[in-house]
């Protein structure tokens, strides 16, 4: 379960000071599938990065299965993030020197099964799998980084506009798998969606309205 208390996050540029949350509490399931939208700036990339430890905030708390991030050692939430996290990030950050399929591999430390060939196969890009990131389309990275999120199977995942760069029916195959994942996993999912009718689909929709989280 992913708690947050009266959470307070500004970011700070040239002395500049910009409230981007203020005051947000929030209680996530520890299975489920939310969405996140809010107009472009509103701050769903930055709450991404501040449920998983990637991001500071200032005032608050935020607590992972009990764990208090604030309390945690960089160390700490590195080791918590790699055992329980999967992320698929709006700019993939795909390793480029490895093809699609060893990025899937070095997620789940060199364990092939037939787990990462499935994945591949159900996202309609296992004909691509010996590629490089560079050699492959801007969708095929982004579902070949969704791939990589999942072939270790996490227990949280969390994507920032996993669809962003895909065709309607690309775009309803990653929504149908993701959705499928996490009731076969009884993991918890949360994305970051401008797509309305994709975050319709989740069990619960935030919205990020003034620097706060409200659940439609
Ligand atoms: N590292 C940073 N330093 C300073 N300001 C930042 C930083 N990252 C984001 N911001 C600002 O914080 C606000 C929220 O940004 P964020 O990227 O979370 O928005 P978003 O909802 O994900 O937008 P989009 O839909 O365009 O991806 C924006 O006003 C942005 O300019
Ligand atoms: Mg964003």
């Amino acid at each position: 379960m992913i708690s947050i208390r009266n959470m307070h996050k500004t970011y700070t540029d040239n002395s500049a000071k910009q409230a981007v949350f203020e005051n947000v509490s929030y209680e996530f399931n520890s299975q489920g599938v939310y969405s996140i939208v809010g107009s472009s700036g509103s701050g769903k990339t930055t709450f991404l990065n501040l449920i998983s430890g990637l991001d500071a905030f200032e005032k608050g708390s935020i607590e992972i299965d009990g764990r208090n991030l604030d309390t945690l050692s960089v160390e700490a939430k590195s080791t918590l993030r790699k055992a329980e996290f999967g992320f698929g990030y709006q700019f993939h950050y795909l390793l480029e020197n490895l093809t699609i399929h060893e990025n899937c591999l070095a997620a789940c430390h060199g364990q092939d099964n037939s787990h990462i060939t499935s994945i591949l196969k159900k996202l309609g890009i296992y004909h691509i799998k010996d590629k490089f990131p560079s050699k492959v389309s801007g969708g095929e990275k982004q579902r070949a980084s969704i791939a990589r999120a999942l072939s270790k199977k996490p227990r949280i995942l969390i994507l920032d506009e996993p669809t962003g760069n895909l065709d309607q029916e690309n775009s309803l195959i990653v929504q149908d798998f993701l959705l499928n994942y996490a009731s076969e996993n009884k993991s918890l999912v949360i994305y970051a969606t401008h797509d309305i009718a994709f975050a319709k689909r989740a069990d619960k929709s935030l919205n990020i309205v003034e620097r706060s989280i409200v659940e439609k």
